[in-house]
Order: structure tokens, then sequence, then C-alpha cells
């Protein structure tokens, strides 16, 4: 049988950082669904329909991850989802102290919550969704930071930050 994890996330915008992880869950669980959290960010850098379709076109190449959109409590997402487990990226000690607590957290309220944990490639573990989204801003060439397609996306959206 086929083990399905869920990987949810805000992913405004999907980072190197969150591919490395996709990448490495795709080899170790049958069905990956990345869930997309349309987040309460004032200013998003993207809407989650947009988020949807660039993580599918980024993710395509696995073959075994779908992406979904979901609103609500993550444990309902999994319940729905049928999924065995839910993964969440480690990048340092501070990520380590909060996922532990929220997968304390959402296994009061889903006893058969489980959550794996897997570690960033080094080289990925000072990359942030938010520090992107700054660099947006001020027209930082996000090479080292997003994949080739998302940076063409930040590019064509914002281009009067490019010049
Ligand atoms: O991209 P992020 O900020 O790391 O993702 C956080 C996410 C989406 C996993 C988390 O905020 C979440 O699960 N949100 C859904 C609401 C929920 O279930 N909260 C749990 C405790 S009340």
């Amino acid at each position: 049988m086929k083990t399905t994890a869920i990987f949810p996330g805000s992913f405004d915008p999907l980072t190197l950082g969150h591919l490395n992880i996709i990448e490495k869950a795709s080899r170790l669980f049958g069905r990956i669904i990345i869930g997309v959290l349309p987040n309460n960010a004032k200013t998003p850098l993207f809407s989650a329909d947009e988020r949807v379709k660039m993580i599918a076109e980024v993710v395509e190449k696995f073959g075994n991850v779908e992406v979904k959109c979901f609103d609500g409590l993550l444990v309902d997402f999994v319940r729905e989802e049928q999924a065995d487990c839910v993964i969440r990226g480690i990048r340092n000690m501070t990520d380590f102290d909060y996922e532990v607590r929220m997968s304390q957290v959402n296994q009061k309220m889903l006893p058969s919550y489980e959550t794996v944990f897997l570690i960033t490639d080094s080289i990925y573990s000072c990359i942030s969704s938010t520090d992107v989204r700054s660099g947006v801003r001020y027209g930082v060439d996000l090479r080292d930071f997003v994949p080739p397609r998302v940076n063409e996306l930040i590019r064509e959206k914002y281009k009067e930050n490019y010049k």
C-alpha cells in the first residue's frame, strides 16, 4: 500500500529549501500532497491559485507529487486525504522547537496524527519565504533562493522592481 504524506505550508513563494524537502519526500513516500494554505499575510506575493499552479509546474518532474489548496485546520485536511503523515522541513533548532509544539497540538486534536521531520540540506538552511518576499520588494536577484520558474514568475509579476 502506498504511503501518503502531506507537506503543508504557505509557499509564498516556493523556495529552493521547500523543493529540497519535496525531492527528499518524493523518494521516501509513495504519494505526496502539497497542501497550500492561503496565508493571512496582508500583501501576499502570489494568490493561493497562483501558488498552486507554480508549484504544480515545478514538481511535475517527480511524478508522485500533487498540489492542493486547504483552508482551516491541518488535521481536517489530513483526515479528508486519509494521509499517513505530515512532513515538515527543519532548518535549525528554532524550527524544531516550533514544529514539535505544532505537532503535539495537532496530535491532541487527531491522535493518529504523525509528523515526519526532514532536515534541510545545509546550503538551503538560510532560505525563507519571508526573506524572499522582502527581496522582491527591493529587486534582489533571487536565483539562489527560488527555483528558476518561480524566479521567472516573480520577475514577470514585479517587473517594475527589477529594472
Ligand atoms: O509555511 P508555514 O508558515 O511554515 O506553514 C504553516 C502551516 C500551514 C503548516 C500551519 O500554519 C498550519 O498548519 N495552519 C493551518 C491551521 C492549523 O491547523 N493550525 C494548527 C493549530 S491550531
